[in-house]
């Protein structure tokens, strides 16, 4: 692909489309909000308002990481702390699809909506790939990014019009894109991190504590893996409880997955075979964390899995 045209394909369009108003985008960090933040930026300079939501479902010390890199970029990045009105929308429920509606809603409708509101912009620039469509179409999973596929008009909903400027890549051509505008590869080569975040890795409730728990998880997971050159990995914390023992007291203790899978482009992915000193080095230091006393390596292909659990 040819991705100094694209480039400026999109950025004329969006400036076609935008005209004379403002916009406003949401950065995660990801390589696909990256990529539309810098593609908007240079469409359209400071008539693009950036933000990034602190959704209380982060990974450890996320949010200051991913501002920070901006701002030495030279792209002013607005930091909203959402956490309690997320964590509201989400306490007690338990239904996979409930959670991600959720989340959906809280996002676009609630926070999204009053700040286009107050920001007088008119546009959301979106990061939505090609993958998050098909899926969420063919009914495997509604992808937390999906509204006009699935019969949400934005405009009449939640008052703004939603710009997909990567609607047509899948993630490989994505990060190609993402080398070309000069993004570090800390961005460009980062694993996949879904929308809904540590949400998806959450079996059952989500809580600030049992967020906690998977946060911790996560931080030695990717510590652990992050040379390995796998596609994606993580850890999920389940809803089941397993007897065990912590300082000669019984503990019925929390449960907690790694994952760690190879794909081209998450349409389909096989398990990576560890070493079992590795595996031995995660478990050991997994169930170091307060209240867990188990760690399991899944060892399932998608298909019949799918990357994310929830
Ligand atoms: P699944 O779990 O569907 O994941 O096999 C495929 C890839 O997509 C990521 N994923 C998401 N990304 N919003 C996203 O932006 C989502 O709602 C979402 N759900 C899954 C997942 O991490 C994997 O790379």
């Amino acid at each position: 692909m040819d991705c100094e045209a694209f480039i400026q394909e999109q950025i004329a369009s969006i400036r076609q489309i935008v005209g004379g108003g403002l916009a406003i985008n949401a950065l995660s960090g990801g390589v696909d909000s990256s990529v539309v933040t810098v593609l908007g930026h240079r469409a359209l300079g400071d008539r693009l308002k950036t933000v990034f939501v602190d959704n209380a479902l982060m990974r450890q010390g996320e949010p200051q990481y991913v501002v920070s890199l901006f701002t030495q970029m030279g792209i002013p990045v607005e930091l909203i702390d959402a956490r309690a009105e997320f964590l509201r929308a989400l306490a007690g429920l338990v239904d996979p699809e409930e959670k991600r509606s959720a989340i959906t809603r809280t996002f676009y409708r609630d926070v999204f909506g009053r700040l286009v509101r107050q920001s007088g912009a008119r546009f959301l620039l979106h990061g939505t790939i090609l993958t998050d469509i098909e899926e969420t179409v063919s009914g495997i999973k509604r992808q937390h990014n999906i509204l006009t596929q699935l019969g949400i008009d934005p405009e009449q909903e939640y008052g703004y019009q939603v710009i997909e400027p990567l609607k047509e890549l899948r993630k490989d051509a994505v990060r190609q894109v993402g080398r070309v505008l000069g993004l570090p590869p800390e961005i460009t080569e980062r694993i996949p991190f879904p929308g809904p975040a540590l949400a998806a890795r959450i079996v059952g409730e989500v809580t600030e504590e049992r967020l906690a728990t998977v946060r911790a998880a996560t931080a030695i997971v990717e510590e652990e893996l992050g040379d390995w050159g796998a596609f994606q990995y993580m850890a999920v914390l389940l809803s089941d409880r397993a007897t065990g023992i912590r300082n000669g007291q019984r503990e019925f203790g929390e449960i907690i997955v790694v994952r760690c899978i190879d794909s081209v482009d998450a349409r389909q992915a096989s398990v990576v075979e560890l070493p079992w000193s590795k595996l031995r080095a995660i478990s050991e230091r997994i169930t170091a964390i307060p209240g867990v006393n188990r760690c399991l390596y899944d060892l399932t292909p998608k298909p019949p899995a799918t990357i994310e659990y929830v």
